[in-house]
């Protein structure tokens, strides 16, 4: 799509009024559009119509068309989203996203810590209450909020073959993404412990929206959480340094007498590789989520 962006932007300045009428004669065209199963190339077609209606080209006329384009592409988005989000709701389970991620997206090939048309499929299903603006200034060494992509959480899951036993904790949850998909997709318990108190609100307020008991928060540092229940501990490089090592330490006490499984993504994944009471992968992919066994 990069490439086709940049050829429709040299063709707009050449020929303002006809690139905006050769894609919606395209998309316009493109019956594929309406299958559901189409939640990429739609989304690779909103891209489009956003760039070129951001581009300021076309008549009004065209303009109109665009944006009427663009509505209905995104209402159809909208009752993929409506219709999942309401299973949740009815305490029907999480198989149609499984489905999604299973049908459309494929993590081994798919790798790095960008985002794609499965994460806006999640956001449009979860819905979490914006945090607002108040968001309080992090202590050094703790790494400020990003969520996970859609496709390592479902990546994940599919590894994990989670059963009702497990206690998933997410330490540094943010919005609680990943204990929400859990809790939604699989049998599980899990847990998010995250420091900032409105990501915190956000998370709870999404669960008992959708229901999603098994799903639990908490306001609280890492460092002085109980890991006591949990069996699977989640880490999106939530924190570095002295702080990492601290909580490591910690999660290694309790690995003295359960088997437990650590599960990392982004650059702590490097140092948690090089713990001695951890077995997995001795070099794991840096863009896809390591999963470590206690020894
Ligand atoms: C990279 S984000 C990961 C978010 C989430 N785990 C996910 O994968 O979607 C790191 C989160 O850790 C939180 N955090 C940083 N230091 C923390 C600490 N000491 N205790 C709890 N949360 C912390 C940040 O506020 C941020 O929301």
């Amino acid at each position: 799509m990069a490439d086709r962006n940049i050829e429709l932007e040299l063709f707009a300045r050449s020929h303002p009024t006809t690139a905006l009428q050769g894609l919606l004669e395209q998309l316009e065209g493109d019956r594929a559009l309406l299958e559901p199963e189409a939640l990429p190339a739609r989304s690779r077609a909103l891209d489009g119509l956003e760039r070129a209606l951001g581009l300021d080209v076309g008549d009004d006329a065209e303009r109109a068309r665009a944006d009427a384009l663009r509505g209905w592409l995104e209402a159809l988005d909208r009752a993929l989203c409506d219709g999942l989000r309401e299973d949740l709701r009815r305490g029907g389970g999480g198989a149609g996203l499984l489905d999604w991620a299973a049908r459309c997206f494929i993590a081994e090939t798919e790798t790095g810590e960008h985002y794609d048309p499965l994460d806006e499929l999640v956001s449009g299903v979860l819905r979490l209450p914006a945090p607002g603006d108040e968001i309080g200034a992090l202590a050094e060494e703790m790494v400020f909020y990003q969520p996970t992509p859609a496709r390592h959480v479902f990546d994940l899951l599919r590894r994990l073959s989670l059963c009702a036993d497990d206690v998933v904790l997410d330490l540094g949850a943010g919005l609680g993404h990943v204990p929400l998909l859990v809790a939604a997709c699989t049998e599980a318990r899990a847990h998010g412990v995250e420091i900032e108190p409105a990501y915190v609100a956000s998370a709870q307020a999404c669960a008992a929206e959708l229901g999603l008991r098994r799903a639990t928060f908490a306001c609280a540092d890492a460092r002085a959480v109980d890991l006591g229940q949990a069996t699977v501990f989640y880490l999106y490089t939530p924190f570095t340094g002295a702080i990492l090592r601290q909580v490591l330490d910690a999660i290694a006490q309790q690995a003295r007498s359960r088997a437990i499984r650590v599960c990392t993504l982004g650059p702590c994944t490097a140092v948690v590789a090089a713990e001695p009471w951890l077995a997995g992968d001795a070099r794991p992919p840096s863009d896809r989520i390591a999963v470590f066994r206690s020894r």
